[in-house]
């Protein structure tokens, strides 16, 4: 391979949520635009990305782990371009540079239209530096690079929004690539500002993408054979686009005062008259592309969830009755710690009213409800973690994704309440309440043995890539299955995203069945986003099977984990 080659490999690690992922597709598509290629491993990229996520430290620790490594590949080979992309870059920012030296991009959330021609810029500098090149230079060139960081907070929010828009409105859509299932962003940014997040901050003001360029989106998605959609949003429920209006830099809306000459009669009008609110969205995307099978959203708000939504979601058949609805905790002393805006009455409110409207369990249509926690927040006592306890047997929760609070630089609790609960009782808190999901997961489970579910397939189980992997290693050319969804492996949990236990819902535990019979387990999702593993029949190809939606019937469940029998 020639450096001109290397250059344009690119090796991309995404971090945390699925809005990141979305961002490292929308990045991938860029860049291969541009005539760069993509790579498993890191050691056969000219071009090392990390998009970082920094809700937890966690996360944070394992991209320093990983720049660590690079700093002493980048000593063997200076040409190397490193890039760190995403909230980690936004907040840490020039701090980043000083640690790690190594570092030739930075580029924040907001900024990543830019990420083609400030890699572009690293390349093209990078190349033109010999290995005995003096530090000094090859910083300087560096610097170069980096130009386009962090200018999201100097600029109107509006502007900052019509690049970004840029972004998502260029996704080329590859029927190849996406595995049937595709996330569509809505909103942008959070202005919610709860006390232990650093969201508000790294990605800024919330913004609404114009309802006609999403509703475009989803039916290009469909026309590529995409037929699950997943819209994305830090509080998705919360969509709301008034038509014309104008965005202040602080996200308050301002109607603009204008003349109407409609009908022979001249009026005044204020843009921001005609809204689409998050019912309408829903309703044109079920109606104008109904390519898309399920249509689901993520992450719901519990506060301000109106009935509007329930009635379109119980009225449109291809919308998943699923709800992932973070409570936090069930303590009303903490939930006001954490400024989460509503209490557990409220939240209880919200579970029985979305059950009165979606809960058809003798229609097959049962509604599931997914949530996240966190333990060992600033003050929590027994009670408060007892209180919570008790919210997740009330409300059944199908899985709970289960944190330690993790104080965050930059946040309100960060700088104002003691992180006073010790990592030991927070771990103990963390175990225990991962021992009572999996208790209410089991019961969940054992609901579905014995019914046919349509399931989405989306690929190799969790046993079966390992598998794959091992048969892989084993054989130097081995003929091991890689099949990936969305740049990433079937089956593997979002990693440092929970607490690693299976309460996620990943499939780690399932039985191994494939290996004993020979038939290849795939993995797949009911419409209530509970998984399903089941066998390919002899004589299919894994490939033919993915991305469709066909029927099952469960014959056993582990927690959240249902084993099934492809029905006829
Ligand atoms: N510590 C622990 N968990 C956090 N989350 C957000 N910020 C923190 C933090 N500082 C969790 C919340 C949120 C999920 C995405 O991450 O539960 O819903
Ligand atoms: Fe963070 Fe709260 Fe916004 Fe969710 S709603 S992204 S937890 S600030």
């Amino acid at each position: 391979m020639s450096a001109g080659d290397r250059h344009k490999s690119v090796y991309l690690e995404t971090f945390g949520c699925q809005m990141n992922e979305l961002d490292s597709e929308l990045v991938m598509g860029a860049l291969r635009a541009l005539g760069y290629g993509f790579v498993h491993e890191p050691d056969a990229a000219g071009v090392v990305l990390y998009n970082t996520c920094s809700v937890r430290d966690l996360a944070e620790q394992k991209v320093r782990s990983r720049l660590g490594e690079m700093a002493v590949r980048k000593r063997k080979e200076p040409d190397l371009v490193v890039g760190v992309l995403g909230c980690m870059a936004e907040r840490d920012g020039a701090k980043m540079l000083h640690k790690f030296p190594a570092v030739d991009i930075m580029c924040g959330p907001g900024e990543l239209d830019k990420m083609p021609a400030l890699l572009d810029n690293a390349v093209r500098t990078r190349q033109s530096l010999r290995a005995d090149d003096d530090d000094a230079w090859a910083r300087s060139a560096r610097q170069l690079a980096l130009q386009g960081d962090t200018s999201r907070r100097s600029g109107t929010l509006a502007a900052a929004s019509d690049t970004l828009e840029m972004l998502d409105l260029s996704r080329s859509v590859s029927p190849i690539d996406h595995g049937g299932s595709a996330y569509v962003r809505i909103t942008r940014g959070c202005n919610k500002f709860c006390t232990y997040c650093v969201v508000p901050s790294t990605r800024g003001a919330e913004m609404h993408r114009p309802p006609d360029h999403i509703v475009e989106e989803c039916k290009r998605l469909a026309d590529a054979g995409v037929i699950e959609v997943t819209l994305l949003g830090q509080t998705v429920n919360h969509y709301r686009f008034e038509h014309g209006a104008a965005v202040r830099v602080d996200g308050v809306m301002q109607p603009q005062k204008g003349r109407s000459h409609k009908g022979g009669h001249a009026r005044d009008v204020y843009a921001g008259e005609r809204v689409t609110t998050f019912a309408d969205l829903l309703r044109r995307i079920h109606e104008e592309a109904p390519g898309i099978q399920r249509l689901r959203f993520v992450t719901s708000y519990p506060r301000d969830f109106g009935d509007d939504v329930l009635a379109v979601m119980r009225d449109s058949p291809r919308i998943c009755r699923y709800l992932h609805c973070p409570a936090q905790s069930g303590s009303d002393v903490v939930l006001a710690r954490m400024n989460r805006g509503y209490t557990v009455g409220d939240y209880l409110e919200f579970v029985e009213r979305a059950r009165a409207f979606l809960d058809e369990p003798e229609q097959g249509r049962p509604l599931s409800i997914a949530g996240d926690v966190i333990v060992g927040f600033c003050g929590e006592t027994d009670a408060d973690f007892e209180q919570t306890k008790d919210l997740l047997r009330r409300v059944k929760f199908k899985n709970n994704f289960i944190f330690k609070y993790s104080p965050r630089p930059g946040t309100t609790a960060f700088d104002r309440l003691p992180d006073d609960v010790p990592e030991q009782v927070k771990r103990d808190r963390c175990n225990e309440l991962i021992a009572l999901q999996q208790e209410i997961s089991d019961e969940v489970g054992q609901g579905y043995v014995g019914q046919t579910v349509d399931v989405f397939v989306q690929g190799l189980s969790a046993v079966e890539t390992k598998r794959a992997k091992r048969a892989q290693a084993a054989h130097q050319h081995g003929n091991g299955v890689a099949l990936t969804i969305g740049g990433r492996s079937v089956g593997e949990a979002d990693e440092g995203d929970c607490c690693d236990t299976g309460a996620c819902g990943c499939a780690t535990s399932v039985q191994d069945p494939g290996a004993a019979n020979g038939h290849i387990q795939l993995t797949s999702r009911t419409d209530g986003d509970l998984i399903v593993v089941f066998d390919c029949p002899a004589g299919t190809a894994p490939d033919a099977m993915i991305g469709r939606i066909v029927p099952v019937r469960v014959t056993s469940a582990k927690g959240i984990t249902l084993q099934g029998v492809l029905q006829p």
